[in-house]
């Protein structure tokens, strides 16, 4: 068993809560694999604080690969390609970017375990960096799922900060976007309320693109609806 605290940066600084070693009882495995929705997830329960999945976003995770089939799906800040390898399940083909090489090839991991194979891309960049190369060639994706940190300093020392910077992060994200296209936007960023964050968002995406329409996303999983910090999330259908 592993203690978490909710809140990192009221961490004890003597690393008790970085050590692997468990506070009682026998250690699990370093590595699991679980089933969610049918899909297999590789879990590492000591590696760090992070354990390979983030479960409050199950549902989302369903509702998105529930409309992936045939569809280009562009997973920013994938993390260990959770979005990405339920998508590419029921047909989506898929581009997973993050800055870190350890988290992408975890994502691999993950799509051998489901032996999902084929023309799935795996980049290690900046998404913002991304996104300019691919809004360059031209390149436009059906679904774009961006669920950055609320906080990341990235190789070049550049700060991103989802409360500052989150305007060019939907603006980013909206040019690689094809016509018709879904774009998801989440954050557990402690300081935006539900209502606040989807209006937001929302009248952000509308300034540039007026006809763009909100779609119903499931609620939260019952046992995350009394997180303190729960996710916040807006799916939007782009009209030209
Ligand atoms: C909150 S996690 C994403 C969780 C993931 N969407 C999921 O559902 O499993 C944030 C991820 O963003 C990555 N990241 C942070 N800054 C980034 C950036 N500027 N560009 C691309 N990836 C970034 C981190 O390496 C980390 O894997």
């Amino acid at each position: 068993v592993k203690e978490f605290v909710v809140d990192r940066s009221h961490s004890p600084e003597d690393g008790r809560l970085k050590d692997p070693t468990p506070f009682w009882g026998e250690a699990s495995p370093p590595e699991i694999v679980i089933n969610e929705n049918l899909v297999k997830f590789l879990i590492r329960p000591y590696d760090g604080y992070s354990t390979g999945l983030f479960l409050d976003q199950r549902l989302n995770r369903e509702f998105l690969a529930s409309i992936a089939s045939g569809k280009r799906v562009l997973n920013a800040f994938s993390y260990t390609c959770g979005f990405s390898v339920a998508s590419a399940l029921r047909g989506g083909e898929t581009v997973s970017v993050d800055l870190s090489q350890k988290y992408l090839d975890w994502g691999k991991k993950n799509f051998e375990l489901n032996a999902v194979f084929g023309a799935h891309k795996f980049i290690t960049e900046d998404f913002f960096e991304y996104a300019r190369r691919a809004e360059k060639r031209g390149e436009k994706f059906d679904i774009v799922i961006l669920d950055p940190p609320s906080f990341s300093r990235g190789h070049k020392g550049k700060v991103f900060s989802v409360g500052k910077n989150w305007r060019a992060l939907v603006e980013a994200a909206e040019k690689v976007v094809a016509p018709n296209g879904t774009l998801f936007f989440s954050s557990n960023f402690s300081q935006w309320e539900e209502d606040c964050f989807r209006r937001q968002v929302l009248l952000e995406i509308r300034k540039r693109k007026p006809a763009t329409e909100e779609i119903r996303l499931p609620p939260q999983p019952t046992d995350f609806q009394k997180a303190e910090h729960p996710l916040l999330a807006i799916a939007v259908k782009f009209r030209e």
